[in-house]
């Protein structure tokens, strides 16, 4: 979000922000104004304390990278009668069953789904998915309470971790290779795309401390599979009526080569997505995506200069670090591919893999030909650890 407040600032916009805290310095020099609210999950408090604050003001545009606020950005915007996407429109990228439902419309293929709100509607749906099935909140983010379950039984043990949970999703569980379709969108047709592909899948990312998340960006384009994916993507974006900005899809590839939704956001991905999308392109995509937001514009070159592999790192123990190893060895070998290294070093506590997939740091690397980038990314998996104690 602070790259994107200085992406703004960059390309001439007075930018007026909103937050629950008070701004860092990095991100105060980039604004004419800052509103401080109680809690930015209030949204009705949010509206009323911005339109308050905005009365009497000229505003060209709201806008809002993080998910949880996209709804609140749109109804913002009605309110003061800027264009951007309407409220509607976003609720089909924040509902994840309004979504299914506008996707499948379009006759794109997605996993069977139904929308539960009570633990007496979840068996109906089971019958109607099949198993293996996976349950998740209906607006979720981060694979928060998301579960595969894999019969009855495994089904009737998630069910009270679920309690919480009002409205929740239960789909159909696709088997399959778990990709990205990444774009910057002027009026919802791309001027950016990316892939990205998840090692190993998202769920299992978020399930396993032991794993080392590995995420790839797709130089190759062209490739079979990968064009599958795209023209989904492509499709999903028209189907659900894409304004400009960012969006951030997740799809799959099936065994038999098929590409399949699972789901869209109208916001930039997380967990280093855009960052990875600058190294693979050598561009600024967040203050391109500043451009779009305001002056409808994209500037930046896509062509496609190398495959860029992050790896997050989880440290074995717990408390703070107290060593690495492999690391000197990992520099040894590859050292004018490595772009980024934020490994927490000895002495740094230790953050909590669950809450975030920065965990203990990460380290990219890239290359031209996706072999090679994929090789070192993985001897980034497997040969550097770190301990805490
Ligand atoms: N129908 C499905 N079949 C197979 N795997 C699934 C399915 N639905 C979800 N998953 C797995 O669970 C992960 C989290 O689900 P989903 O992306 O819907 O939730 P989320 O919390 O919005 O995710 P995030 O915010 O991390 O992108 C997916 O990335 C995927 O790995
Ligand atoms: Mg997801």
């Amino acid at each position: 979000m602070r790259q994107f407040t200085r992406g703004l600032a960059e390309v001439g916009a007075q930018v007026l922000g909103v937050g629950d805290g008070a701004p860092e310095p990095e991100v105060a020099r980039y604004l004419s104004g800052y509103l401080q609210v109680p809690s930015l999950l209030d949204e009705e408090d949010v509206i009323a304390r911005v339109h308050a604050w905005l009365r009497g003001r000229e505003i060209d545009a709201v806008l809002c990278n993080w998910e949880p606020l996209v709804i609140a950005a749109a109804r913002l915007r009605e309110r003061f009668g800027l264009p951007g996407m309407s409220v509607d429109t976003v609720r089909g990228f924040r509902d994840k069953q309004l979504m299914k439902e506008r996707v499948a419309a379009a006759g794109l293929r997605l996993p069977r789904s139904r929308r539960v709100t009570s633990i007496a509607e979840v068996w109906p749906a089971v019958e109607y998915t099949g198993y293996p099935a996976i349950i998740k909140p209906i607006s979720g983010a981060g694979s928060a309470d998301t579960y595969r379950v894999d019969d009855r039984a495994a089904l009737e043990r998630v069910l009270p971790a679920m309690r919480h949970v009002q409205e929740a999703i239960v789909e159909e569980f696709i088997v399959g290779d778990e990709y990205t379709y990444d774009t910057v969108c002027v009026s919802g047709v791309p001027v950016y795309e990316s892939v990205t592909q998840y090692l190993p899948n998202a769920l299992e990312m978020r399930s396993h401390e032991w794993v080392s998340p590995l995420m790839l960006t797709v130089r190759d384009l062209g490739q079979p599979d990968m064009v599958k994916g795209i023209g989904l993507g492509r499709d999903v974006l028209t189907a659900l009526g894409m304004g400009d900005g960012m969006t951030h899809m997740e799809w799959f590839l099936t065994p038999k080569g098929e590409a399949v939704f699972s789901e869209v956001a109208c916001r930039p991905g997380g967990a280093c997505v855009v960052d990875m999308m600058n190294w693979t392109s050598d561009v600024d995509l967040f203050r391109e995506w500043a451009r779009v937001a305001t002056q409808r514009k994209f500037e930046a070159s896509t062509e496609r200069k190398y495959n860029v592999g992050l790896v997050f790192k989880r440290a074995k123990g717990h408390g703070r670090i107290i060593g690495i190893t492999g690391l000197t060895h990992f520099y040894e070998r590859f050292r004018h591919h490595i772009v980024a290294d934020t490994l927490s070093r000895p002495g740094a506590y230790r953050r909590d893999w669950k809450q975030t997939l920065l965990s203990d740091g990460y380290i990219v690397v890239r290359h031209p030909d996706w072999e090679t980038a994929r090789q070192m990314a993985l001897a980034a998996t497997t040969d550097i650890e770190l301990y805490a104690e």
